[in-house]
């Protein structure tokens, strides 16, 4: 792990080169809506059931891979919190075109991003609890473990960074955000 001013390498690499993808992503129509007070429980589902589509087979190609107890691995699959918010009995459309998630620095990349996303769920669950709209089992996530998983997955995924996979896990990283983004833009 080489670390400078305090955060590891690849941690800053990350924030800095996917800032752009997750300023994009932040801005789609429903976290939009939702910001102006506009949004509704059905635009809610809609946006639950697209993250579902890329959460699962995303959560497929973890499965591929073994990762010691320090991973919390079990826990950090999310999609079936989904299927408690939105109710169907029909099976939700999966991502066709999701990154390439077969190496490790690969997973490692695709990690952060969706990691890191349940930062963002904080923030979506107090603005559903505002507006009155339920559907936030899979927005509340960790709760108030959420600083505390997403600090131990910073620190597991400094300690597999090297110099040798760094520039793969950070474009791993930039094209999940990216497929993610085509995904939900996706009518
Ligand atoms: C599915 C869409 C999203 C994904 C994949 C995503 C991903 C991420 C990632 C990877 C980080 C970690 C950045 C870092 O510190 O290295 C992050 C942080 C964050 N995100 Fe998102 N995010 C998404 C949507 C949102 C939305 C809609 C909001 C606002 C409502 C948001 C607000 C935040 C906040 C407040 C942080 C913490 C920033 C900080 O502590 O400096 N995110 N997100």
């Amino acid at each position: 792990m080489s670390i400078t001013s305090g955060t590891p390498v690849i941690l800053q690499r990350l924030r800095s080169e996917t800032r752009p993808y997750h300023d994009a992503l932040e801005q789609n129509e429903f976290n939009q809506s939702l910001s102006a007070g506009q949004a509704s429980a059905g635009a809610t589902q809609w946006f639950l059931a697209k993250l579902y589509g890329f959460l699962k087979p995303y959560e497929a190609r973890l499965d591929n891979h073994s990762f010691g107890p320090a991973w919390d691995i079990e826990q950090r699959h999310r999609a079936h919190l989904i299927l408690a918010d939105v109710p169907t009995n029909a099976p939700l459309p999966l991502c066709p075109d999701m990154p390439p998630l077969t190496t490790w620095p690969q997973l490692l990349g695709a990690m952060y991003v969706l990691e890191g996303s349940t930062l963002g769920g904080q923030v979506i669950t107090r603005q559903l609890a505002q507006a009155g709209i339920g559907s936030r089992t899979y927005f509340t996530g960790y709760a108030e473990q959420t600083g505390p998983m997403w600090k131990r997955f910073c620190q597991l995924l400094a300690e597999e960074a090297t110099p040798a996979n760094q520039a793969e896990i950070v474009a791993s990283a930039s094209l999940t955000f990216q497929k993610l983004h085509a995904w939900i833009n996706q009518p």
